[in-house]
């Protein structure tokens, strides 16, 4: 049988308050941001506080990360590209600027689906 299918989507609460010591989370540790690996499983135990970091680490040809709404996230809605939404470095580093809930999703095509995880 095979194994349920991952998504390269994140959902991230970040909680207050700020820190003085700010953490750098390489997404996914040594796997990075790629398919087959459980981000929601990922997050769990972690806690984000505003000036943290995420760090997305990925190969550019293969992946990217857009920041989205908890709608589009949801509905896997890639959403047209633009300045603030789109990442595609290949190691881009998000600083959690504000507390509240973070998406993020990949929109390589096939990358993002509507049976991933519900939140
Ligand atoms: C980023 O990904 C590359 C290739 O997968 C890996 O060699 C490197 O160690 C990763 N960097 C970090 C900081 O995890
Ligand atoms: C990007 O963010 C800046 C600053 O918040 C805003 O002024 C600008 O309109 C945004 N651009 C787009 C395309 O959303």
């Amino acid at each position: 049988m095979a194994s349920p299918q991952k998504f390269t989507i994140l959902a991230i609460v970040v909680v207050l308050p700020s820190v003085v010591l700010a953490t750098e989370f390489i997404v996914g540790d040594e796997q990075g941001w790629t398919t087959n690996f459980d981000y929601s499983k990922w997050t769990t135990g972690k806690t984000f506080r505003v000036g943290d970091s995420l760090v997305f680490n990925y190969s550019k040809d293969n992946h990217n990360v857009f920041k989205v709404n908890g709608v589009q996230f949801k509905a896997c809605q890639v959403p047209p590209a633009n300045v603030n939404n789109s990442l595609t470095t290949g190691h881009d580093v998000v600083p959690l600027k504000t507390a509240g809930n973070k998406w993020y999703i990949c929109g390589a095509a096939g990358h993002c689906n509507l049976v991933s995880p519900k939140l």
